[in-house]
């Protein structure tokens, strides 16, 4: 019952449990925060929360050089599968997909979902539950008050939670959202990416009884025993 999790930067990570990797969101290639390059990620599943380019640009290209299962909306599948890439699992909120990890379930998200121009199907969070543990990647969002009821659903260990403010929430909405979910850990994400645009001071997120991880760029944790 224990997950290495690996902070891409931005909103990428990678959660493995020695032998199956799930990849979330992995953007490298243009993150001005990555420690690593698209080639360096290996994961056999790719979940994908929507369709812009800080969270979708290295899907198709990671996907490839893996020959990985992505999963993703839809929309998004119909784009890969136009591309020629076929190895892809749709899904739309409320849905649960099962995999040789365990599963994805879809959440919503209140954002917008697009990727060159092009109309990528619904923002979404995504619930992973991989090695016995359970992670809450809340996507691109703001708050919204059926966290309490996602986090009711799904008890996940860990959330992970978009704090950058402007495109999604900022730090002390942030708080709300984790002490609606009240995960184990809340881990922040989606911050200090890009500077003027993304806020760098993120010290009012700190949500009531819950443990905070603050992952740089790069850092590994393992969580579980
Ligand atoms: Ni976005
Ligand atoms: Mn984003």
């Amino acid at each position: 019952m224990s997950v290495t999790l690996t902070f891409l930067g931005h909103a990428g990570f990678t959660i493995t449990d020695g032998s199956h990797t799930v990849a979330i969101d992995p953007w490298l290639t243009g993150n001005p925060v990555a420690t690593m390059k698209a080639d360096d990620i290996k994961a056999q599943h790719i979940v994908i929360t929507h369709g812009h380019a800080d969270h979708f640009g290295d899907c198709e290209a990671i996907a490839r050089a893996n020959d990985a299962t992505v999963y993703c909306a839809y929309e998004i599948m119909e784009f890969l599968n136009a591309k020629g890439y076929e190895k892809v699992q749709p899904g739309n909120p409320g849905g649960k997909i099962a995999g040789d990890f365990g599963w994805v379930a879809f959440t919503h998200a209140f954002h917008s979902s697009s990727f060159e121009g092009r109309y990528m199907g619904q923002p979404m969070g995504a619930v992973v539950n991989i090695g016995g543990v359970t992670i809450y990647h809340c996507g691109d969002t703001g708050l919204f008050s059926d966290m309490k009821l996602i986090g009711e659903i799904y008890k996940p260990d860990i959330a992970l939670v978009p704090v950058g403010d402007r495109f999604t929430m900022g730090p002390e909405l942030g708080k709300m959202a984790a002490e609606l979910i009240k995960p184990k850990v809340a881990i922040p994400i989606h911050y200090k990416t890009f500077p003027g645009m993304l806020v760098d001071d993120i010290s009012a997120f700190k949500p009531n009884g819950i443990q905070l991880k603050v992952m740089e760029p790069g850092a590994t944790w393992e969580y579980g025993s």
